[in-house]
């Protein structure tokens, strides 16, 4: 209910949700846009793992709900022993951890479900009634996830719009936006945020190759809020910036560390040097589930790499030979030099990031308990 209430209020894209009536989860199958909007049904934890997996669901908060959900499906579903629970529940939260590795945020949201979970099954009393108590928890505490995240976004979004003036043109890469978050977006949020406010600005979209999250998903959800966007290649950046058309850049996260190292979607570190070397700002628009205080160099964050067959067609067509030799990174990590400042839920983080991340975000919690127990 009040997430339906939330949605309604800025009209925005459900990405995710849970039908209480049919007892089931609804997401958006973002395989499929744009050409279709079509929802997926989900009732089996296995279920998100392949949505997740496949990307029918992606974005690094978007993830972390999901995988939140797929904890309070596998409880649901459920119904062995006390003795048969403790090798189930282990399981069920590492198969939703191996899903994708980069985003923090999905560590995050697994390592609060994790405790509400254990907190409700460590009391006292009969084994039946307290995992009955955990399914109600785990449901309210993954509704939280959602929530906070739709708020944390529209939090992004007012700092972010205070740097977006009247007249200006910006950058995307990927997809920052409702599809990839609870809702309203970190990057778009930002571009949201600005048109609620009255501003007229224009937007590029980067394509973002292999995949295209850009064009198909960006390029959808600024269409469908009737912000002015303009795609192009990845390629065409450069350009636009040496002759002057483009005022800032503005992109989501994956994970940034605690020294400011940022990962999001492969081609976000070559951007941030173009707009280094035409003294453009580099933004970075993300909420606090995304920061890891644990990590504070860059090497350290895992970068996925996919399927070889992402980069070998172009959409279904083939556009190399069958087996040519393939790296396909899908992330890359831009160094704090190159970031002018970090919208986030809390406030806008500026350089030197070890300070400001630090005194920002050190209360807020990390998953630092999950990759403890999985060292
Ligand atoms: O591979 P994807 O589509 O999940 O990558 C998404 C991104 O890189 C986004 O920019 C990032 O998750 C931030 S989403 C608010």
């Amino acid at each position: 209910m009040v997430f339906k209430a939330l949605l309604q209020a800025v009209n925005m894209i459900p990405t995710i949700n849970y039908n209480t009536q049919l007892e089931l989860v609804e997401l958006i199958d973002q395989t499929r846009l744009p050409l279709e909007k079509s929802i997926l049904r989900c009732t089996h934890e296995d279920e998100i793992v392949q949505a997740i997996k496949t990307m029918q669901i992606r974005g690094a908060p978007a993830i972390g709900v999901a995988a939140a959900y797929g904890v309070f499906l596998g409880l649901q579903r459920f119904n062995g022993s006390e003795k048969t629970f403790s090798a189930f529940w282990p399981g069920l939260v590492d198969m939703l951890a191996s899903t994708r590795p980069t985003a923090v945020n999905l560590f995050w949201a697994l390592d609060r479900m994790r405790q509400t979970v254990e907190t409700i099954l460590h009391t006292q009393g009969k084994f039946i009634e307290r995992l009955a108590m955990a399914r109600q928890g785990a449901l309210k505490e993954a509704q939280a996830i959602q929530n906070e995240d739709i708020a944390m976004c529209r939090a992004i979004g007012r700092y972010g719009a205070e740097f977006l003036k009247d007249g200006q043109t910006w950058i995307t890469h990927c997809n920052a936006g409702a599809l990839a978050t609870a809702g309203y977006g970190t990057a778009l949020g930002v571009f949201r945020a600005a048109q609620e406010q009255g501003k007229k600005f224009r937007v590029f979209v980067d394509e973002t190759r292999p995949l295209l999250q850009g064009s198909r998903l960006t390029a959808w959800e600024l269409r469908e809020e009737n912000i002015d966007a303009t795609l192009i290649c990845d390629n065409v950046a450069g350009s636009l910036m040496a002759n002057g058309k483009i005022q800032a850049v503005v992109v989501g996260a994956d994970r940034i560390t605690a020294h400011g190292y940022v990962a999001n979607k492969i081609g976000t570190y070559p951007l941030a040097v173009l707009a280094s070397f035409h003294n453009i700002p580099f933004y970075v628009a993300a909420p606090a589930s995304t920061f890891d205080l644990k990590l504070t160099l860059g090497r350290r964050i895992a970068i996925e790499e996919r399927d070889p067959g992402e980069v070998r067609s172009f959409g279904a067509r083939p556009t190399a030979p069958f087996d040519m030799p393939v790296f396909n990174p899908a992330f890359d990590v831009t160094p704090p030099e190159l970031v002018s400042a970090i919208f986030t839920n809390v406030g806008v983080l500026k350089p030197p990031f070890s300070a400001s991340i630090r005194e920002k975000m050190a209360r807020i919690p990390t998953q630092a308990a999950f990759t403890a127990r999985k060292a």
